[in-house]
């Protein structure tokens, strides 16, 4: 296990709020994470920092991945992506009309330069892609028991069901890191205990790092491997799930509310 994403002293603030305040932590390959903390605690503005989607206003992240050393600050969205950063939003973001193919297809059309022109010329080039990533999204839209469903358009799905398809298009960019944003909020026990065997076989799979952002402490305990616990936008505590079930602050600020 080696060190994968530095993040130091990130801040962000809106307007006079500080959400994200002077947070440091460090993602290793091959883990599943848990980041967790109350409402407003400043997870999702964190998620959105590291995956580009807004700036910080202070601090550095550093991803030491596949592409050797890069700084990530300021980078956009897209690029951060082409990184191997990639994520799932707090609400599902399917194209709904669309079939639960070519919503993994369109996800993969961020890895292919040459989409746009090519798909306006329709050469050979793009006929060879286009079978290719075909393919590769079928292939993984397997994985996750989507067969004889390729075609079912992504509204017509169960609510669970379309979060699953969430991850497999997350998934169809290749990351090295996949960001889950309350992956289970609104599933029903069983839709959620679904849910947690995918995301341990994602994770297993394909050898990435998971993070996730949970309320559901079961599940939280059951699956991952160190916990991060944000309050008020800082860093309340880091551990293993032992660790923290057992961290005083922890328990007074946050565990302790259902106690
Ligand atoms: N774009 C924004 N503009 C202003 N305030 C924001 C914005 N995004 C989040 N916040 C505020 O930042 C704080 C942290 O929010 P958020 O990251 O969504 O928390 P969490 O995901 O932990 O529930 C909250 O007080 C929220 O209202
Ligand atoms: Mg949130």
């Amino acid at each position: 296990m080696t060190s994968l994403l530095k993040v130091d002293n990130v801040v962000k603030n809106f307007g006079g709020l500080t959400a994200v305040s002077d947070v440091s932590l460090t993602l290793n390959t091959d883990e599943l994470v848990a980041l967790i903390g109350p409402n407003g605690a400043g997870k999702t503005t964190l998620f959105n920092i590291l995956t580009g989607v807004i700036p910080p206003s202070s601090g550095s992240i550093v991803l030491a991945g596949r592409e050797g050393t890069v700084a990530l600050n300021g980078k956009s969205a897209h690029k951060i992506a082409r990184l191997g950063l990639s994520r799932t939003f707090q609400n599902i973001r399917l194209f709904k009309e669309l079939s639960v193919l070519d919503n993994v297809m369109i996800a993969m059309t961020s890895r292919y330069k040459e989409g746009f022109w090519s798909s306006i010329f329709r050469s050979p080039k793009f006929y060879k892609t286009e079978a290719q990533m075909k393919a590769e999204a079928i292939e993984l839209l397997k994985i996750f028991e989507f067969q004889g469903q390729l075609d079912t358009a992504a509204k017509n799905l169960p609510y669970g069901i379309q979060r699953r398809l969430e991850i497999v298009r997350a998934l169809a960019t290749k990351p090295q890191i996949l960001f889950l944003d309350e992956p289970a909020a609104g599933m029903n026990p069983d839709e959620t205990e679904d849910l947690t065997q995918l995301i341990m076989k994602v994770q297993r799979t394909f050898h990435i790092t998971v993070v996730l952002i949970e309320h559901d402490m079961s599940l939280v305990m059951k699956i991952a491997q160190r916990i991060y616990v944000l309050e008020h936008g800082s860093l309340l505590a880091e551990g293993t799930p032992e660790e923290i079930q057992q961290n005083d602050k922890v328990i007074k600020a946050y565990l302790g509310e259902e106690a």
